[in-house]
């Protein structure tokens, strides 16, 4: 006799790729980890660079990001512990804090700054960086501050509470939705040995990020600062269990499937895109919001 349950075998998505990434120091000297690369831009189109930092000493946070330009995508930084103070040339400022988020479409260009609001103290958080598609890299530069409170949050049955920064998840729409990219972004607290299941959209790329404790993503160890990059595999859900307490970022999207051209700040889609960003930061065309609001 059979006794094989002929119930519809549930695959999850596998981890293809666990990564590390690469300590290393941007803006006036504040230590980072790099964790989603430029050789890793392909395979997870439309997704960027992931930094994530975390300095308890004040030294390697205390220099902060002094004005630098950007153009063709969008940043999504996400604080733990700190604050950060952030200027731009189109007249924006703000103060990032704790559980908080800012959303930046950088598009035709912008000069800002971001500093730390602090002297002493942790200093925890993660910059996203999200490409736009090419016909939406020349759209006027936007930004917005997302407190706390306007994070959209749940706790599911098991405990384990969810942040919905972007897409939706479990029927909780976030606080940002984006066509073309239809960015997922999740922050999902565990406790020990509990389970949560995301569905991701077929074709969407997709990766967490472990920034507390170890969890396991359908029979692989992710540990503490560990990026897993989740196979495209046919079955829509991601499966994580909880080895200890965990946190962990969820992030999914639609690739663009489009060329892409970085030089530092600027992302584009040719190298004479690039070429032109160039000349246009040269000729001071990204300071004309500040000349306007003076
Ligand atoms: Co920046």
């Amino acid at each position: 006799m059979n006794t094989q349950s002929t119930a519809t075998v549930v695959e999850f998505r596998t981890v293809e790729r666990l990564v590390q990434g690469i300590a290393t120091s941007d803006g006036a000297g504040v230590r980072l980890t790099r964790v989603l690369t430029q050789p890793l831009q392909r395979r997870l189109d439309p997704f960027l660079m992931l930094d994530a930092f975390r300095n308890e000493n004040p030294d390697d946070y205390i220099g902060g990001f002094p004005d630098h330009p950007h153009r063709g995508f969008e940043t999504v930084t996400y604080m733990i512990a700190g604050r950060m103070r952030h200027h731009d040339s189109v007249g924006n400022s703000g103060l990032l804090g704790p559980g908080g988020a800012q959303w930046m479409t950088t598009g035709s260009g912008l000069i800002h700054s971001e500093l730390p609001e602090q002297e002493e103290g942790l200093m925890e958080g993660f910059q996203l960086w999200l490409n736009l598609p090419a016909k939406n890299k020349m759209v006027a530069p936007s930004y917005r501050d997302i407190p706390p409170a306007a994070i959209p949050e749940f706790t599911t049955e098991d405990g384990v509470r969810v942040r919905v920064i972007a897409g939706a998840s479990h029927g909780t729409a976030g606080a940002v939705q984006r066509p073309d990219t239809e960015p997922l972004y999740l922050d999902v607290h565990l406790p020990a040995g509990r389970r949560f299941v995301q569905p991701i959209a077929a074709g969407h790329n997709a990766f967490t990020y472990t920034y507390r404790g170890s969890v396991n993503i359908a029979g692989t160890t992710v540990g503490d600062r560990h990026m897993a990059i989740l196979a495209n595999n046919r079955a829509g859900e991601v499966y994580i269990e909880a080895s200890e307490d965990a946190r962990v970022l969820i992030i999914a999207g639609q690739p663009l499937k489009e060329p892409i051209a970085q030089y530092g700040p600027f992302v584009m889609n040719s190298t004479e895109q690039i070429y032109q960003a160039m000349r246009d930061y040269e000729a001071g065309k990204f300071e004309a919001a500040v000349v306007q609001s003076l």
